[in-house]
């Protein structure tokens, strides 16, 4: 099996599976306790159904939209992940890359294997940073300062992982931050020796963001949730987030943002928009997920903020339905880390060719010129 074979997310994933040591893919593939949200969030999109008009003179349908102030080419963009390089050497620079060609966003995450200034050198594409407050709060100053430095576009405050979420399965696979060889991971690792190579012989493993800061940053003994548990700021509030928002000045959401009030508040504190997120199911197992919770959201605050839904989409049909909702844009994270770990670049930019295809095929066929005329007349619930 090779990229020209995956025509879906399952076969992405399948391939990131074959190519990825286990306790790896696990950590990509996983959600916390039962996992309960994480399947919740794709079932949730066929609650309801998609009805095309008919005869509607289409031709060639326009897939732009705007968010964070930047035009983009599709309404989808990659959504910030943490330790990329894990997934392929090239970690971030690879996903910056396939989403500048695209001209979409790309994310970077505070917890990323790539610095700032290393992605804003290499991609002229619009970029965003996703910020984790730690504890020592000029660790939270030096992001934001370095990012405005670097042109990024856009900033996004993750307010759903002040503590790390219950993933059972790292434990089982024995996931490390960086990846050891223990007696439980060992088989694996030799299972896999063209990823261990490409691992052995690229850059060490570091969180190129914060590892100045904390001594953990290059070298996370345990792993990635110790780290969230000892150095995040579980005390985070919303004065936190204006504040972050007003040292910023440009465009900014919070992400993991569920309910009605919430959402009304990121409004009033200045936010330009929202991520509708449980963080892929990777926290609070059981928290409803972003598709559900989206006709609410919109009555509330659509029209005053951006809305990005994130969470659970595999399909363009289900891009159609959140914008059809009244989302603004949609993001992804397992959706196109698969398809790193499958191809590096070329599995990224793979993943969003078929979205863009399905994108605009699914356009055409439901009768739309543009995704401006999406809107709620193109559901029906069950
Ligand atoms: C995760 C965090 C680190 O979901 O974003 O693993």
């Amino acid at each position: 099996m090779n990229l020209k074979d995956c025509y879906n997310f399952d076969d992405f994933r399948k391939l990131a599976k074959k190519n990825l040591p286990a306790p790896i893919f696990h950590y990509i593939d996983g959600g916390s306790d039962d996992e309960t949200t994480l399947r919740r969030n794709t079932e949730s999109f066929s609650k309801c159904d998609l009805v095309p008009d008919i005869l509607a003179s289409v031709g060639e349908p326009d897939l732009s939209t705007e968010v964070f102030g930047k035009k983009i080419k599709m309404p989808i963009f990659l959504s910030p992940t943490a330790m990329q390089k894990l997934y392929h050497h090239d970690g971030d620079k690879a996903s910056a890359r396939a989403a500048e060609k695209f001209d979409t966003f790309y994310s970077m995450s505070t917890m990323s294997t790539s610095s700032i200034e290393e992605i804003s050198n290499i991609s002229g594409g619009p970029k965003l940073f996703q910020l984790y407050i730690h504890k020592d709060k000029s660790l939270t100053d030096n992001l934001i300062d370095r990012c405005k430095k670097s042109g990024f576009n856009a900033m996004c405050l993750t307010v759903d992982t002040v503590v790390a979420g219950n993933r059972e399965r790292d434990y089982r696979w024995g996931f490390t931050t960086p990846p050891k060889l223990t007696l439980k991971s060992l088989l694996s690792f030799a299972l896999h020796p063209k990823w261990a190579i490409n691992y052995l012989t690229h850059e060490k493993f570091q969180l190129a963001n914060v590892s100045h800061f904390t001594k953990k940053g290059s070298s996370i003994a345990k792993g990635v949730m110790e780290y969230i548990n000892e150095q995040y700021d579980p005390a985070m509030s919303w004065k936190d987030a204006e504040y972050c928002i007003k040292r910023w000045g440009k465009p900014f959401a919070i992400k993991g943002v569920m309910s009605i009030e919430d959402a009304k508040r990121a409004a009033e504190i200045g936010a330009s928009a929202i991520m509708l997120s449980n963080h892929g199911g990777r926290q609070l197992d059981g928290s409803r997920a972003p598709f559900d919770q989206l006709p609410a959201i919109a009555d509330a605050v659509g029209g005053k903020m951006e809305i990005i839904l994130d969470g659970g989409i595999r399909r363009g049909t289900h891009v159609l339905k959140a914008l059809s909702l009244g989302a603004t844009a949609c993001s992804f994270g397992k959706g196109y880390l698969f398809a790193l770990g499958a191809g590096g670049q070329k599995g990224v930019e793979a993943v969003l060719q078929k979205m863009q295809d399905e994108i605009k095929r699914d356009m055409i066929l439901l009768g739309c010129k543009s995704v401006k005329e999406l809107n709620k007349s193109k559901i029906i619930f069950r």
